[in-house]
């Protein structure tokens, strides 16, 4: 399924986020995309929060990946600065495949190939605080409709 959701500020990204991880199915590899400070970093808070991660949440712009543990394994990349060959020598790509392992991965454009495990969340700026949000469940990783309340208006 896909979704069109509007998120009139920085909070309902926060609550998206906490949506995918009550309906994720077992461990996905969330592909974040949309250009810088669109918001991805802040949909992971809400995912993390709802995958009952208790740390706060940092970006990872210079640790490039952050794993916490929650009632899930969450691995937080950010690999805007790195290259595909530099994620291979980390041996990132164990995470990325795991399936017990739920990746969010800022920059995933960087890699050539994808996980099939796969959902697409694309955060698209439409005014200072607001956003809208592309998901395309490609792999079939969202058990149900994602919050009716945000999404009902426009299911695709
Ligand atoms: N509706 C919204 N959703 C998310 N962030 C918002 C929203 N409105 C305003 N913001 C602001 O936009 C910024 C988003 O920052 P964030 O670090 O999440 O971006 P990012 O996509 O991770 O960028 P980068 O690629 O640089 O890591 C924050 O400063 C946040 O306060
Ligand atoms: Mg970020």
């Amino acid at each position: 399924m896909n979704y069109t959701i509007l998120l009139p500020d920085e909070e309902a990204t926060v609550r998206l986020g906490g949506s995918i991880a009550a309906h994720l199915k077992s461990g996905a590899f969330i592909a974040l995309r949309g250009g810088l400070g669109a918001g991805k970093t802040v949909l992971t808070r809400g995912l993390a929060r709802g995958l009952g991660v208790r740390e706060r949440i940092a970006s990872p712009t210079f640790t490039v990946m952050n794993r916490y543990e929650g009632d899930k394994v969450l691995c937080h990349f950010d690999l805007y600065r790195v290259t595909e060959e530099d994620c291979l020598q980390a041996g990132f790509d164990e995470y990325f495949f795991d399936p017990a392992v739920v990746c969010a991965v800022e920059w995933s454009e960087r890699l050539t190939q994808l996980p099939p495990n796969l959902l697409i969340v694309e955060l698209v700026p439409t005014g200072e605080n607001t956003r809208t949000a592309h998901i395309k469940d490609e792999g079939n990783v969202l058990d149900g409709i994602l919050d009716e309340k945000q999404a009902s208006a426009c299911i695709q």
